[in-house]
C-alpha cells in the first residue's frame, strides 16, 4: 500500500466546455502522479502534484536509448455520478510484462491500481460526461540515470497524467481507411512488439506518414518474416468477421496483447459467436473479400474502443468493406463495451472498478 502525499494546485485550470470535442490527447488535468525509483530504495516518494513541467538532465538515459514504457486506460462517469475504471488490473499486469522485457523494475499490481485511483479521485471533476467521452489515463515510466553508456538505468520515474478525450479517430464510429504496409515491418518474434514501449510507435511513424499522405488513417502491419500474416494496427488490434466467424491474429510475441482485444474475445464467446485466435494471411482476407464472405473488419483499443474499418489497401489492391457502414457485430461490441464501461449494462465479468 502506497503512502501518497497530495499537493493540490493553487491555480486550477478552466475545464473544457461541455460541447468541447476533446480532441484526443490535447488537454491535461490539474494534477499528476509521480513516484521515483532508486536501486537501494525501490519505488518511493509517491506523490500527486500540480500538472506541470518536469526537470531532467539532458543525459537522462530515456532520451538516448529509449528505456521507457507506457500504458493507456480510461475512467468513465456513470449516470449516477460514479467513476469507473475498466480492467485496470490488466494494465498493471501488462506494465510488468513490458517492464520485464525492458529491464525496468516491476511495480506491485495493487500499487499501480492504487496510484491510478488516487490521481483520478483528485481530478474526478475532469471526467467528462458527454456521450463518447472519457478521461484517458496515461501511466508511464522513464529511465533517468544521467549516463551515456548502454545498460539498464538504476533510477526511474513512474508518472500518471490524465486527459479528457473524445474519439481517437476524427471519424468516430464511421469506418476508417487502413493502409496495409508492404515495405516496412513493425516487430518480429523475440523483439519488443508485445511490449508497450515508445520504440514500437517511433518505428511506425514512417509508414504512418506515408499512409496519411495517401489519405489513410492508420497502418496495418504484416508479420516481419513472411510478410503475409496479419499482425496489428499499432494503435489497435484487428478483427475480421469472415463467413460468420470472428478471427483475430493470435498473440505470437510481436503483437500487443490489447485489453479491449481480450474483452471482445470474451464477449464473442459469451454470445456463442465463433471466435478464433489464429494466424491469418492477407491472401485469406482477399480471398474472403472476393467470395463476398468478408463481413466486417474492426479495430479494438482503449483509445479507439471499436473502430470499424471500411477500406483497406495492400499494394495496388483495395477492399471496400460493407459500403461504408458499421457492421452489426462491431456495433453490438461497441454498445456492450461502452454500456459496461458507463455502468449502463450489468458488469457480469467484473471488469469495472469504482474509484
Ligand atoms: C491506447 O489505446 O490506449 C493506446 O495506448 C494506443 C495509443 C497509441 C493511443
Amino acid at each position: 500500500m502506497l503512502d501518497i502525499r497530495i499537493e493540490k494546485t493553487k491555480t486550477p485550470k478552466a475545464k473544457p466546455a461541455a460541447d468541447d470535442p476533446l480532441k484526443f490527447g490535447t488537454i491535461f488535468t490539474d494534477h499528476m502522479f509521480i513516484m521515483d525509483y532508486e536501486t537501494e530504495k525501490g519505488w518511493h516518494d509517491a506523490r500527486i502534484v500540480p500538472y506541470g513541467k518536469i526537470s531532467l538532465e539532458p543525459s537522462a538515459m530515456v532520451f538516448h536509448y529509449g528505456q521507457e514504457m507506457f500504458e493507456g486506460l480510461k475512467a468513465y462517469k456513470t449516470e449516477d455520478g460514479r467513476i469507473l475504471l475498466f480492467r485496470p488490473d490488466k494494465n498493471a499486469e501488462r506494465t510488468n510484462n513490458t517492464n520485464r522485457r525492458l529491464c525496468i523494475p516491476e511495480i506491485p499490481k495493487e500499487d499501480f491500481v492504487q496510484a491510478i485511483k488516487a490521481v483520478v479521485k483528485v481530478d474526478e471533476a475532469w471526467v467528462p460526461e458527454k456521450e463518447g467521452t472519457s478521461l484517458y489515463i496515461r501511466p508511464f515510466i522513464i529511465s533517468v540515470d544521467p549516463f551515456l553508456g548502454v545498460r539498464p538505468s538504476n533510477t526511474y520515474m513512474f508518472m500518471i497524467i490524465l486527459s479528457p478525450v473524445g474519439p481517437y479517430y476524427p471519424e468516430g464510429l464511421d469506418p476508417v481507411k487502413i493502409w496495409i504496409e508492404d515495405e516496412y515491418v513493425r516487430a518480429v518474434k523475440g523483439g519488443i512488439g508485445e511490449a508497450k514501449t515508445g520504440g514500437n510507435y517511433a518505428a511506425s511513424l514512417k509508414s504512418q506518414v506515408k499512409a496519411h499522405e495517401e489519405g489513410y488513417s492508420q497502418v496495418l502491419w504484416l508479420d516481419g518474416v513472411h510478410r503475409k500474416y496479419i499482425e496489428e494496427v499499432g494503435a489497435m488490434n484487428i478483427f475480421f468477421k469472415i463467413a460468420g466467424k470472428v478471427i483475430t491474429p493470435e498473440l505470437t510475441g510481436s503483437i500487443l496483447p490489447g485489453v479491449t482485444r481480450d474483452s471482445v474475445i470474451a464477449l464473442c464467446k459469451e454470445w456463442k459467436l465463433p471466435v478464433e485466435e489464429r494466424r491469418i494471411s492477407i491472401d485469406e482476407i482477399f480471398e474472403a473479400y472476393e467470395n463476398n464472405t468478408l463481413e466486417e473488419v474492426f479495430g479494438t483499443g482503449t483509445a479507439a474502443v471499436i473502430s470499424p474499418v471500411g477500406h483497406l489497401r495492400w499494394e495496388n489492391r483495395i477492399m471496400q468493406v460493407r459500403d461504408g457502414s458499421i457492421g452489426p457485430v462491431s456495433h453490438k461490441l461497441y454498445d456492450t463495451l461502452t454500456g459496461i464501461q458507463l455502468g449502463k449494462l450489468p458488469d457480469t465479468h467484473n471488469w469495472t472498478v469504482q474509484v
